[in-house]
């Protein structure tokens, strides 16, 4: 008698109107099936042959041999494509730990004309400034075998536009480099002139706003604020500038995602943004309420489902960005802090990443140190890169179904609430009901996971 080939049983298996959910924690890989393939893969345990396994689904879910034969064999092709027969894995399946630069985000400056109440930025840092392009340069220079072919920049602050010319300054150097430059604003200094210039660098400019209507934005950013974004972008759209609207989502703001997403068609803006509030700096503190990841998911979720067109102005907000790391399945073991990002600070210290600012992830500065030493020798980033492995982080994260799809959360959220490299991700709970959620709403699209390159439904018994 010739067994059939054994398959990894997963690791997590929920059930929903009749499908099921499947994990593979390892692999790693997902599926959603029906209780006919639960039922096959629960027999590919090594004490069956092909034959007798077929024999047993033809007279349970009464079918012809061949039909059955046929199916069960298209099947077996998916599951070794995807790495799940026992002895056939895929060998080379973990992300590469070399650090390439992705991603540089650049705060131009710490100084705010606003004060929103849920800024990550704290009154605290509003101290440094200014960046020195020079510096920025010769450092970007110093770094060019280090970056990616798909790097780009971010301007961040504080208010970046209080360096108007220091922010086009970036951009042309983007625009030189072919590397794409977004700078984040409240739209407040957006004037002709600027936006003139932004086009002429190829800039793409960011307005953040945190509402459809004054009273909302205005209780969050300031008096007056909602007026000056609408300005600002109406400016930007008129010049012809890549503009994106963008909103923080809190239990504030969160009924008006409707309406915002309608403000930003209005405004004929190119992209709207939904980004998930991060429990940092000013956030903090205050009477400031999330709202959790799964149901911000399905809000958006919604959004789309009502607006057949919103997926093109919808691109890196959050729900696209689920759906985009759930469709993968690749074990990646990083966030990516300090091996893909680095943030500058305006005093010209470096941070391995946005959310990684506090003053004890201080690498060196561009001042008076080069590239390599920071890059290369920083005790901090290496600090960084060698506890943040999903694998070795704590005692729960490498036993977790999701771990490769979530990779610990936000680790710069997490630590400045815990004070601790090794917790897991604030709002773990959450995180890992929305990957699982994303994956429900990924099959109701019938996109599988990437790797196993196949867009039929495993559900063709
Ligand atoms: C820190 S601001 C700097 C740029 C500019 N001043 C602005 O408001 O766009 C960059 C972006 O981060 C967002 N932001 C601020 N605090 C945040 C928080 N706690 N969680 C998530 N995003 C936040 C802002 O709304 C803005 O879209
Ligand atoms: S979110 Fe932007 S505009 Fe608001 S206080 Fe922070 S840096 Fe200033
Ligand atoms: S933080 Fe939570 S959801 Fe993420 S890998 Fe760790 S245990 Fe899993």
């Amino acid at each position: 008698m010739v067994i059939a080939n054994v398959i990894r049983q997963p690791n997590y298996i929920n059930k929903r109107n009749g499908r099921f959910l499947l994990i593979w924690r390892d692999v790693p890989h997902w599926m959603v099936v029906d209780e006919e393939v639960v039922t096959f893969l629960r027999m590919l345990d090594g004490t069956k042959s092909f034959k007798e396994i077929i024999t047993i689904l033809c007279d349970t879910f009464e079918s012809s041999y061949e039909k059955k034969y046929q199916e069960a064999n298209n099947l077996l092709r998916i599951l070794k494509k995807a790495g799940l027969v026992k002895n056939e894995e895929k060998k080379n399946t973990l992300a590469p730990i070399s650090p390439v630069i992705e991603n540089i985000t650049i705060n131009i400056t710490n100084r705010c004309n606003f004060r929103c109440t849920h800024c990550f930025v704290s009154d605290s840092d509003r101290r440094k400034d200014l960046l020195d392009l020079e510096h920025f340069k010769q450092f970007l220079k110093e770094a060019n075998d280090h970056l990616a072919s798909n790097l780009n920049f971010a301007i961040l602050g504080g208010e970046p536009l209080l360096q108007k010319e220091k922010t086009l300054e970036i951009a042309r150097i983007g625009k030189e480099k072919k590397i794409e430059v977004i700078v984040s604003t409240n739209g407040s200094l957006v004037d002709d002139d600027f936006a003139k210039k932004a086009k002429k660098a190829g800039l793409v400019v960011q307005i953040s706003m945190e509402g459809a209507t004054s009273d909302i934005n205005d209780s969050i950013r300031g008096n007056g604020s909602f007026i000056k974004a609408k300005r600002g972008v109406e400016c930007l759209v008129s010049h012809r500038v890549y503009t994106i609207l963008s909103m923080v989502v809190q239990k504030l703001n969160y009924h008006q995602i409707n309406d915002f997403y309608n403000l930003g068609r209005n405004l004929r803006v190119n992209e709207i943004r939904f980004i998930q509030l991060k429990r940092m700096g000013r956030a903090r503190e205050g009477d400031l309420e999330p709202v959790s990841n799964i149901e911000l998911l399905n809000a958006i979720n919604i959004l789309k489902k009502n607006n057949p067109g919103a997926k093109k102005y919808l691109k890196r907000d959050y729900h696209t960005i689920m759906k985009t790391i759930c469709s993968i399945s690749n074990r990646r073991a990083y966030c990516g802090t300090g091996l893909k990002t680095l943030l500058i600070d305006s005093d010209g210290e470096v941070f391995p990443c946005p959310n990684h600012n506090l003053p004890e992830f201080a690498c060196g500065n561009i001042k008076d140190k080069s590239f390599q030493e920071i890059w290369l020798k920083s005790p901090i980033l290496n600090k960084v890169r060698n506890t943040y492995h999903i694998d070795k982080i704590n005692s729960e994260c490498p036993s977790c179904s999701v771990k490769y799809w979530c990779m610990g959360g936000c680790r710069g959220e997490t630590y400045e609430n815990t004070s601790n490299m090794r917790s897991k991700a604030v709002g773990c709970e959450d995180i890992r009901n929305t990957i699982i959620e994303t994956f429900w709403m990924l099959s109701e699209n019938k996109v599988f996971p990437i790797r196993s390159k196949n867009n039929r439904r495993t559900e063709f018994f």
